[in-house]
């Protein structure tokens, strides 16, 4: 195998363009994923991700811009870059008429891999199809056919494996039979994994790091923690005791009286602070990190009950896209 010129990132995307005719698919994309990452590329339908792999995997050509892939120039360096990675579609690219075992077999020998035989053998064993192997693939279903495709990526090996919506279609157990699959060959080691996906529960499930990408540019890139980190909209609902009317005044009996609120307010990081039935709704950056803080303030107030809720990546995605987040959303 070639060696490719060292750098500490499998994919380096910057200012690429691509245009189908009149249609802008890619709007000048930067992107770029450090090797060994499991990176999630989100978007609306239409966004660029297909497009995006496309070009990353060399099926499609660049319009403007520079795209490395481990190392190697896609535009210029084709068949260095293809010996690299491996590729499952988001169409199933199958044939039909061909045994599971003929397809590993096939991959092989195109890859030229030494101990064809075992290694086939063992592939079909990891994705639960070696009792499926010698039949057509026209008689697998939707979720055995991924597994092959996977199997098939995965295959020769790949520095950096590319999946268009690996678990689209899939039933709840095979869906988890392919997370765990490829969480089981990251965590092997040294693979970069690179999925798009429209389900926010996988996202948050396998990757590492995430970007958002909306007509064909990236909108926010992060880790999925981060990213909901930085919406700053944690809930924090607390019940104080209605009868305990200790502490300062109150709009109504059984309200929580305005001192409450005042030192809710006094708490850092705390935005937002409201009546919400006999206690309050407390609008806070980093609500794990505040609560003790927080209960601690509210402690002359009798706190009888305390529930946080914190936005996930679907608020995120959906605040990046067109549908800013309010922590309203949440309580
Ligand atoms: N072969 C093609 N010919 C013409 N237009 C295309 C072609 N492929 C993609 N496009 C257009 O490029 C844009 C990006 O499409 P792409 O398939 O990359 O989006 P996507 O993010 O993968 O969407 P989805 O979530 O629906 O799979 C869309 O506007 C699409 O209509
Ligand atoms: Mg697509």
């Amino acid at each position: 195998m070639d060696h490719a010129p060292p750098s500490q990132f499998a994919i380096e995307v910057a200012g690429l363009q691509k245009r189908y005719g009149e249609q802008v698919a890619l709007a000048g994309l930067d992107l770029r994923v450090e090797a060994g990452t499991f990176f999630g590329l989100l978007g609306p339908n239409g966004a660029g991700k297909t497009t995006t792999v496309s070009i990353l995997t060399t099926l499609a050509r660049p319009g403007a811009g520079s795209v490395r892939v481990s190392g190697f120039d896609v535009a210029w360096e084709r068949e260095k870059v293809r010996r690299t990675l491996g590729v499952v579609f988001q169409e199933p690219s199958l044939d039909r008429e061909l045994t599971a075992r003929e397809h590993l077999d096939l991959q092989a020998r195109f890859y030229r891999l030494p101990e064809r035989r075992r290694r086939v053998g063992e592939a079909l064993e990891r994705v639960g199809l070696a009792g499926e192997a010698d039949r057509p693939v026209r008689g697998f279903s939707g979720g055995m056919r991924r597994r092959l495709e996977i199997a098939r990526g995965v295959l020769h090996r790949p520095r950096i494996l590319f999946l268009d919506e690996p678990t689209l279609g899939l039933d709840v157990a095979s869906r988890a039979a392919v997370w765990d699959h490829l969480r089981t060959l990251h965590a092997a080691g040294g693979t970069t994994i690179f999925l798009t996906t429209h389900s926010m529960e996988e996202a948050e499930t396998l990757c590492g790091r995430v970007a958002i990408i909306d007509a064909g540019r990236r909108i926010v890139e992060g880790t999925p923690a981060r990213l909901v980190e930085d919406l700053g909209g944690d809930v924090v609902l607390l019940s104080l005791d209605p009868r305990d009317g200790s502490a300062g005044g109150s709009a109504d009996p059984g309200e929580a009286p305005d001192a409450a609120l005042a030192a809710a307010r006094s708490v850092e990081g705390v935005r937002d602070v409201s009546r919400h039935g006999s206690g309050l709704r407390v609008t806070v950056r980093e609500g794990t990190r505040r609560l003790p803080a927080l209960l601690d303030a509210l402690r002359p107030f009798c706190v009888v009950d305390v529930e946080l809720r914190r936005p996930d990546l679907e608020h995120v995605f959906l605040h990046h896209t067109g549908h800013p987040f309010e922590p309203e959303q949440l309580a």
